[in-house]
């Protein structure tokens, strides 16, 4: 059974014999009191191997239940091939009816990818319980850093002392939820975004998912991940095969920003991505809600249009009988008591402004009040007829593993994009698939926006799932930016934005500027705190703009200038993040070959020290001289005291790169809650 001898530093170009003697002497010691060969941590560890840990592989044959060979496999290595970057193993088990394949391809920008595939050789069908794309970690991995959160709180990390047991993080919602794991990290003591050795695991896909660290006594310690199923869910038939989600590593020795480095480049270089600048977006949920009015929508557009917005998206109650989020899910038609000439009149007049044109669906779900839902009761998804499951937001899954389900909701939105010039569509996912096998609706859905971008080459679709219920790198083959949050609230988004950033690049997550007083936390921010946390992102505008103050609006279409003036470098360039004590935060985006930069530094809460930590500017060129421009976006940012640091008074600096990053600037006394926007241009050195 095929081993991971190293997944760390590059060894440099080592030749077939360098490589088969480090191989040869990795052979481990057979302990006392263990099996007589040595047991090591295989891509596919098994109680076979020696393996009394979790195993990577466990089914089995419901017609023959007492058939042990396909309840304990043993696949043993029928031979390996190289393609490239990609090696396959396979492996078959005669006795077991089983044959697997593992696919480990290694991507230029140091991203591991690896699947798994199970074919049933035998004559009965193979139930499968577990299958885990496994990798072995170092001993030096001794704390483990994983997220979770909640519904508009979105990412937030945890982190842990890795020990001897089972660390699993299962997440049955049908979309990865808003507490997905989404990734985790084993890394070396006190590691952080600058420094410590770090191996971090993504299961991409859209479902349930399983992921786990685990440590054995012996020393031995792995990380895999892999879907998350019920009992009997995936049923390989015999000479079936089922395919695993790919499971994405990545290891660095530049602590977490390394790690987000390699993610970024890989997912920025996945084919079919929309590379055109990211248009500045104003969506209209936190400005109407459900009070779809042609006039008021027309204002809206009017003032997006005058700040230089490029992309007006209709948010959700547009359809028929959507007055509220109790009913009209799954009837995409254009409600015609609200919009009795369509949608047409509002469409004309924002791409006569210049505009683009986009519009939210949520094609997976369906409301008991819709005439879809009384037409078809069977096409709400369940485990069991007769049982439905629990509402949701008043509303249910609409099978889209069903044909006809799949092809009323295809016919609908094609009809809506062939009808309109829509370039984009916010393709929301508002409950958890929970009392249902998902899997099937998971794989559906991806078929349905694969079908649709093939027939509209130009669509580019958002993955909102409740806020930020579905942001997983699966969905990013098909989606061009995800909405990582429904709160707007600057402070909040600072850590959601933060840690979605460990994976996904800024600009493929949405980040509006909300109003003053946040819709999802009631909490009030100044405008500067607001713009310069939404220009870090696919920046947008989620207001009524109609009602802001003449100033504001100022304030905002001036922002608009510079992010259209910054997006290249957001979409090309390193985020870096500055280890910081919590109550201020740094982070920034460097351009390639560090010849520009731009920072934010935020309070999260007032400094505890009387005078502030140095700032430190992570990420420049050390040798390279650089001019430090501080940028009042709106008002200038609250400083508590009499007299700040004269460079922070004169507004600008210029300082070499290695004295940025090593001796770092003075801040003044911020008041809690402040954003603060630095430029930062190259003037000099090699
Ligand atoms: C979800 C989304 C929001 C909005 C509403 C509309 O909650 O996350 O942004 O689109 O649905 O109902």
């Amino acid at each position: 059974m095929p081993v991971v001898v190293h997944w760390g530093a590059d060894l440099g170009g080592l030749g077939r014999h360098a490589l088969e003697a480090l191989a040869d002497s990795q052979v481990p010691a057979v302990t006392a009191s263990s099996p007589d060969v040595p047991v090591r941590a295989t891509l596919l560890p098994l109680a076979a191997d020696g393996w009394p840990g979790l195993p990577g592989l466990a089914g089995w044959r419901p017609a023959a239940p007492d058939d042990g060979a396909a309840r304990r496999p043993a696949p043993r290595q029928v031979r390996t091939t190289s393609d490239g970057g990609t090696v396959t193993v396979l492996l078959a088990d005669p006795a077991a009816g089983l044959e697997v394949a593992v696919r480990l391809t290694l991507h230029a920008q140091g991203v591991l990818e690896s699947t798994t595939t199970v074919t049933n050789r035998g004559t009965t069908p193979y139930v499968l319980d577990r299958v885990v794309s496994t990798l072995p970690l170092p001993a030096r991995a001794t704390e483990v850093l994983d997220l979770s959160g909640r519904w508009a709180g979105e990412r937030r990390p945890q982190r842990a002392p890795l020990r001897d047991g089972l660390w699993e993080r299962g997440t049955r919602h049908g979309r990865p939820g808003h507490d997905a794991p989404f990734a985790t990290v084993a890394g070396t003591p006190g590691f952080g975004f600058r420094s410590g050795e770090v191996w971090g695991v993504h299961h991409a896909w859209s479902g349930d998912t399983s992921v786990r660290v685990e440590r054995l006594a012996s020393g031995h310690a792995v990380v895999g991940a892999g879907e998350l199923w019920g009992p009997g869910d995936v049923v390989v038939g015999p000479g079936e095969t089922y395919t695993s989600p790919r499971t994405l590593a990545g290891w660095s020795d530049a602590g977490l920003d390394g790690l987000s480095e390699r993610f970024h480049a890989w997912v920025r270089a996945r084919p079919g991505r929309a590379t055109r600048p990211r248009p500045v977006t104003l969506n209209t949920w936190e400005a109407v809600y459900f009070e779809h009015d042609l006039d008021r929508l027309r204002a809206l557009a009017d003032a997006a249009a005058r700040v230089g917005v490029e992309r007006f998206v209709l948010d959700d109650g547009w359809f028929r009988g959507r007055r509220d989020d109790r009913r009209g899910l799954g009837d995409w038609t254009v409600d015609e008591a609200v919009w009795p000439d369509g949608l047409h009149p509002l469409v004309q007049h924002v791409t006569g402004l210049g505009m683009e044109f986009g519009l939210w669906v949520e094609p997976e779900m369906v409301n008991a009040d819709s005439d879809v839902a009384r037409r078809h009761p069977a096409w709400v998804l369940r485990a069991t007829p007769g049982r439905e499951p629990l509402p949701w937001r008043y509303q249910q899954a609409l099978d889209l593993a069903h044909p006809d389900a799949y092809a009323h909701v295809r016919d609908a939105v094609v009809a809506l994009l062939d009808e309109y010039p829509i370039t984009y569509l916010k393709w929301d996912q508002n409950r958890d698939v929970l009392d249902a096998p998902s899997r099937g609706q998971v794989l559906a859905t991806r078929r349905l926006m694969d079908e649709l971008r093939e027939r509209f080459p130009a669509l580019e679709i958002e993955s909102c799932s409740s806020g930020g219920g579905k942001v997983d790198l699966d969905v990013l083959d098909r989606a061009d930016r995800v909405w990582a949050s429904d709160t707007n609230d600057a402070l909040e988004r600072q850590a959601v934005q933060r840690w979605t950033g460990l994976l996904v690049p800024p600009e493929l997550v949405g980040t509006h500027v909300g109003d003053a007083r946040s819709h999802t936390t009631g909490r009030t921010h100044d405008l500067s705190l607001r713009l310069v946390t939404a220009l870090f992102g696919h920046s947008g505008i989620e207001a009524d703009l109609t009602r802001a103050t003449p100033e504001d609006v100022e304030a905002v279409a001036r922002w608009v200038r510079l992010v259209k003036e910054l997006r290249p470098l957001v979409a090309t360039g390193t985020t870096v993040r500055a280890d910081t004590a919590d109550e201020c935060w740094v982070h920034g985006i460097v351009g390639p070959g560090a010849q520009e930069a731009v920072y934010a530094v935020v309070t999260r809460a007032a400094s505890s020290a009387a005078v502030p930590p140095a700032l430190l500017l992570p990420g420049l060129d050390p040798r390279g001289t650089y001019r430090v421009e501080r940028v009042d976006l709106a008002t200038p940012p609250l400083v508590v005291g009499d007299a700040p640091p004269p460079w922070w008074a004169s507004g600008a600096v210029e300082l070499p790169g290695a004295a940025l990053a090593e001796v770092g600037l003075p801040l003044p006394p911020l008041a809690p809650e402040q954003g603060v926007l630095l430029r930062v241009t190259r003037s000099g050195g090699a």
